[in-house]
């Protein structure tokens, strides 16, 4: 029997602050010592053409619906360009972020209906969905803090970082409403938690999507 080598498409989710992007090298590192080549991408970015918006939706001023327009731009452009190529070719993709972030951000936190995002989510990428998203949760003061953190060091908030409580508290929700209509594919993990605890859940998630993988 001819055995398809296909690759696994693994998302980050999580409210800003969530410490996720912390976790993007570890989790390459570990998909790697499996013997899978692996490419670790974000988004809005990936490509060119996508780094680009990413400069411009972070920081202009802009319409709920054109930013929600601009996300799914830059995510084509990333299928078309990398994600699709690199399943195809076997690898794994780690993704900070992906579209359960659209519908977080744009649908829960700015009021998007999600009927449109649902349709746009059906041209853009229909036939190409992740095998596993992790959800890093945390509470909006805990992410706040954070971000306090980071910009009392010195670091520039970008549009998204500066919005008030309730913004970040209402892309919470509806993030945990997706992985708990989603339980398949989601897995939510404690973010409060300390940094080792929080890697020992991501090696069994890791562990779970390769035994199911192989
Ligand atoms: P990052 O800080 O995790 O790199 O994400 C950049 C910001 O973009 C973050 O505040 C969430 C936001 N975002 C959306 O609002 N919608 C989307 O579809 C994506 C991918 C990101």
């Amino acid at each position: 029997m001819v055995h398809l080598r296909t690759g696994r498409f693994i998302t980050l989710e999580g409210i800003d602050g969530a410490g996720k992007s912390t976790h993007v090298p570890w989790l390459a590192g570990e998909i790697s010592a499996r013997g899978h080549a692996v490419i670790a991408t974000r988004e809005p970015g990936g490509t060119p053409l996508g780094e680009t918006l990413r400069e411009i939706v972070l920081r202009e001023p802009m319409s709920h619906e054109a930013e929600t327009l601009l996300m799914f731009a830059a995510r084509r452009e990333h299928l078309d360009r990398v994600i699709r190529p690199a399943l195809a070719r076997g690898d794994w993709v780690l993704c900070d972020r992906f579209t359960d972030a659209t519908f977080a951000y744009q649908g829960g936190g700015h009021g998007v209906p999600e009927q449109r995002i649902r349709e746009l989510e059906q041209w853009i990428h229909g036939d190409c969905q992740p095998d596993l998203t992790i959800l890093f949760d945390v509470p909006t003061e805990v992410s706040r803090t954070r971000l306090d953190l980071a910009q009392a060091k010195g670091r520039a908030l970008d549009k998204f970082e500066t919005e008030a409580d309730a913004f970040f508290t209402r892309v919470r929700a509806a993030y945990r409403a997706r992985a708990g209509r989603e339980p398949a594919r989601f897995r939510l993990v404690d973010s409060t938690r300390p940094l080792a605890d929080v890697r020992v859940a991501l090696a069994a998630h890791l562990a779970a999507l390769a035994a199911a993988a192989d």
